[in-house]
C-alpha cells in the first residue's frame, strides 16, 4: 500500500514491476504445546485461527474483567486494538460464563477454528484458565510488550479442561530475603501463565518479619529491617499486602500467609522481650533455633492480634501458622500450644494450615497440613495418616520433589541439596496420589516451596522456579493419565521461547529440548 501510494513516477513503475514481490508470511502456527497439559485437547487439521487488526473479544457481564485481561496480553505486542464487546461477529473471540456446571469451579472449553474462538466456562477462573492455554497456543512473541509483526495465528484445536486437584500452590519466602510487591506481582503473572492458584507467602522466620502489625510496629521496622545475609530487609505495609492479594485474585490466586510459629521466631522475639520466657530480646539474626515463650499469656495476645489482623486482610480461608522444626519447643508444649493457635485462627473465623508437624497436636477437620518428608520417611509418613485418619486435608509438598530451593545437579551454582539434588524429571515424575501410601483421598493438591535462605536475588527465584515449577503445576492441573515426562519435555521445551520474550531468568537443563 505505502509502495502503491508513492508510484507515481516512471521510475517508481520499473520498482514496482521488477521488484521481488512482497510475500506475505505464511501464516505457520507454532505446534500445539500446552503446560499443563489439558485433559482433552484435539487438534483440529486444516484449522487455524489467526487475529486480525479488527478482531473483537467479545465478552459482557461476568466475562469483561476477563475479556480485559486478554485484551491487555494481547495489545502491546499486535498493536491491535481488541476491543471488549458485549456483540461480535464469526472471527471474533468470544468469552462466555454459560459453559456447563459439569465444568466446575475451574474447568472451561475453548475451541479454536478459522471461524473464531470460543471459549466457555461456569467461572471466571475457568474463562481465565482458558486464556492461558489459547496464550499458549500463539507465538511466544505475542508475550511481548512492545509491537511485533504477526502473524498471530493458533492452529485450530478443541479442548475441555478440568483441573486434577483444587490446590496448585507455590511458596514464596519473603522472610530469608524480602521481594518487594512489584516482584511478587510478576512472580504471580508467572505462575498464573501454569494455572497455580495459590500464593503461600512464607512471612515471618528467624531472619525477618515482613508484614506489618498495628499495635505491633517493631515486628516489621526492628525485625524486618536485615535478612539472611545481612542485607538492608524490608516489610510490607498493611497497604502493601491488600494490593498483593487484590493483583493475586485478578490472577485467580489465593494468598495463603504464614507467620512461622512456635520456633523460627527470632525476628519477633528481637523485636519484642516481652515475647522471651527471661524477658530478654536476643538480637536479630541470633544464630540457632528459637522457640515461642508457650507459657506466657502475652504470646497469645500477641498472636491474637497478628492472626485477627492477617484474617481480616486476607479473603482466602487459610491462616498458616508454620509448626515445623520446633525445635526448642517441649512436645507437650507444642500440643498445647497448637491448640491455643488453633482456636484462635478459628475464632477469627479462618481455617488452620501449617507444616505436616501441626498434627502432632488436636486438630478439627478442618485442618490442612502440607507434606514436606522426603520419599519413604516413616515418622513423616505417621503424621500424614493422622492428618487423614482426622479428616484433615493434605497439601504434598515433599521435599526432594517439590523445594524450588534444591539444586538440580551438583553444578548448580546455588542452592540446597539437603533433600538431594532435584533435576526437571526427579520434580515432575512422581505422583502426589501414591507419594504417601494410603492418603490419596485426602491430598488436596501440591505445592512447590521456594525457600530463599541462599537466594537474595530476583534472578535467584527465576532460576531455581523455572523449569520446575511448571512441573508441578502440570502435577497439579493434568489428569494421571496423560503423564509423560517424554511428553512434557518437549512442550515444557516449546516454554523457552516464551520465557525468553517475558524475561525470565530459567535454568537450561540439558534434559529438556530447549526450543529457541
Ligand atoms: C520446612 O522446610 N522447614 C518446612
Amino acid at each position: 500500500m505505502v509502495r502503491k501510494l508513492l508510484c507515481l513516477t516512471v521510475s517508481c513503475l520499473a520498482v514496482a514491476l521488477f521488484a521481488p514481490v512482497a510475500v506475505a508470511a505464511p501464516d505457520t502456527p507454532p505446534p500445539v504445546r500446552v503446560v499443563p497439559q489439558p485433559s482433552s485437547i484435539v487438534t483440529l487439521p486444516g484449522q487455524a485461527f489467526t487475529l486480525r487488526p479488527t478482531t473483537r473479544i467479545v465478552a459482557s457481564g461476568g466475562a469483561a474483567d476477563t475479556g480485559q485481561y486478554l485484551a491487555g496480553l494481547l495489545r502491546p505486542s499486535t498493536g491491535y486494538r481488541l476491543p471488549v464487546t458485549n456483540t461480535g461477529l464469526p472471527g471474533d473471540i468470544r468469552l462466555d460464563l454459560g459453559g456447563p456446571s459439569s465444568l466446575g469451579d475451574e474447568g472451561y472449553r475453548l475451541t479454536v477454528t478459522a471461524v473464531g474462538v470460543e471459549i466457555a466456562a461456569h467461572t471466571t477462573a475457568g474463562l481465565f484458565y482458558a486464556v492461558q492455554t489459547f496464550r499458549q497456543l500463539l507465538p511466544a512473541k505475542a508475550e511481548a510488550r512492545t509491537v511485533q509483526s504477526g502473524p498471530w495465528t493458533a492452529r485450530g484445536v478443541a479442548v475441555r479442561d478440568t483441573p486434577r486437584y483444587a490446590w496448585r500452590g507455590a511458596m514464596l519466602d519473603v522472610a530469608r530475603h524480602f521481594f518487594p510487591v512489584a516482584q511478587v506481582e510478576n512472580y504471580l503473572d508467572l505462575i498464573s501463565l501454569y494455572k497455580i492458584n495459590t500464593l503461600h507467602l512464607h512471612l515471618s522466620d528467624n531472619d525477618g518479619w515482613r508484614i506489618d502489625i498495628n499495635g505491633w510496629p517493631r515486628l516489621a521496622r526492628y525485625g524486618g529491617s536485615t535478612d539472611a545475609t545481612r542485607g538492608p530487609g524490608g516489610f510490607y505495609t498493611q497497604d502493601d499486602y491488600r494490593e498483593i492479594v487484590r493483583y493475586a485474585a485478578s490472577r485467580h490466586v489465593t494468598i495463603i500467609p504464614e507467620i512461622d510459629t512456635p520456633g523460627h521466631v527470632t525476628a519477633a522475639q528481637a523485636s519484642y522481650a516481652e515475647l522471651n520466657c527471661d524477658g530478654v530480646a536476643p538480637p536479630l539474626l541470633n544464630p540457632g533455633w528459637s522457640s515461642l515463650c508457650v507459657p506466657l499469656e502475652v504470646t497469645y495476645k500477641w498472636l491474637d492480634d497478628v492472626i485477627g489482623q492477617l484474617a481480616a486482610l486476607t479473603p482466602g480461608d487459610y491462616i498458616d501458622i508454620g509448626g515445623d522444626e520446633a525445635v526448642n519447643t517441649s512436645p507437650a508444649d507444642y500440643k498445647y500450644f497448637i491448640d491455643r493457635v488453633q482456636q484462635i485462627v478459628l475464632s477469627h473465623g479462618k481455617k488452620l494450615l501449617g507444616w505436616h508437624q501441626i498434627e502432632a497436636g488436636d486438630l478439627t477437620g478442618t485442618a490442612t497440613a502440607q507434606y514436606w518428608g522426603t520419599a519413604g520417611s516413616a515418622d513423616d509418613e505417621a503424621l500424614a495418616r493422622v492428618a487423614q485418619q482426622r479428616g484433615n486435608k493434605l497439601v504434598l509438598s515433599p521435599a526432594d520433589k517439590t523445594y524450588l530451593d534444591m539444586k538440580y545437579d551438583a553444578s548448580t551454582p546455588i542452592g540446597q541439596d539437603w533433600a538431594g539434588y532435584t533435576s526437571v524429571s526427579d520434580g515432575y515424575d512422581w505422583d502426589p496420589a501414591t507419594f504417601v501410601p494410603g492418603v490419596a483421598d485426602d491430598v488436596t493438591g501440591v505445592e512447590a516451596p521456594l525457600w530463599t535462605d541462599v537466594f537474595p536475588t530476583w534472578h535467584d527465584v527465576e532460576y531455581m522456579t523455572f523449569p520446575r515449577l511448571p512441573g508441578i503445576a502440570e502435577i497439579g492441573w493434568s489428569p494421571a493419565s496423560t503423564h509423560s515426562w517424554a511428553d512434557y519435555r518437549v512442550r515444557l521445551g516449546a516454554q523457552a521461547q516464551r520465557w525468553d520474550v517475558l524475561g525470565v531468568s530459567y535454568y537450561r537443563s540439558p534434559e529438556v529440548p530447549w526450543a529457541g
